[in-house]
């Protein structure tokens, strides 16, 4: 795979932060309406917003994030899976963009259509869900910084060093 030059290379990680870390604040207001709605307010009032959150900022950001993240790994140093925390990063978020998509999206729209119809065992599946995948999301920006367990293969143990500064 091609490298890109040093000012690339800044635009594409702040490209990846901005969408990844913005998947995760549209994931906290999902969780916030959840919470909101078993404490007692409207669920009238509040699935609609959710189902509007869900299909316009979140469900498209979770591809936007997988796309960048995968960008972010194979054209730079880091590679896609040369390095464990890019490896479970991948998996992480590739699990997570599966379930956005054929899960919590339908549900939060079905919510959103029905309202204060739906049953108490969905309205639960509504925190779940986003504190489940808020706790993820928090996982993968951990190991972004922390960047743990080196490389997969032994071979060029020095490249960690050099993919950093690059
Ligand atoms: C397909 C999934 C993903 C892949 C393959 C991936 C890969 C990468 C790579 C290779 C870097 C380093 C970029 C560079 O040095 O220029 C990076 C940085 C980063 N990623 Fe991801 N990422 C993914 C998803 C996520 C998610 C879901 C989050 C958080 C919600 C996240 C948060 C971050 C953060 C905070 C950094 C900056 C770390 C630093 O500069 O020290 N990434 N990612």
């Amino acid at each position: 795979m091609p490298r890109i030059p040093p000012t690339a290379r800044k635009g594409l990680l702040t490209l990846h932060l901005v969408t990844s870390l913005g998947w995760l604040g549209a994931d906290l207001v999902l969780l916030t309406l959840g919470i909101a709605v078993q404490r007692g307010a409207d669920p009238a009032v509040l699935y609609p917003v959710g189902a509007l959150v869900g299909t316009v900022l979140f469900a498209p950001l979770s591809v936007l994030v997988w796309l960048i993240g995968v960008a972010s790994a194979l054209l730079t140093p880091w590679g896609l899976l040369r390095y464990r925390w890019v490896v479970v990063k991948l998996v992480l978020t590739t699990v997570m963009v599966g379930l956005v998509l054929f899960l919590l999206t339908p549900n939060l729209r079905h919510a959103g259509a029905v309202g204060a119809a739906l049953p108490a065992r969905d309205r639960a599946d509504l925190v779940i869900a986003p504190a489940v995948s808020t706790s993820l999301m928090i996982i993968a920006t951990v190991l972004s910084t922390y960047k743990p367990w080196g490389r997969r293969s032994a071979a060029q143990p020095a490249l960690a060093g050099r993919a950093r500064n690059r």
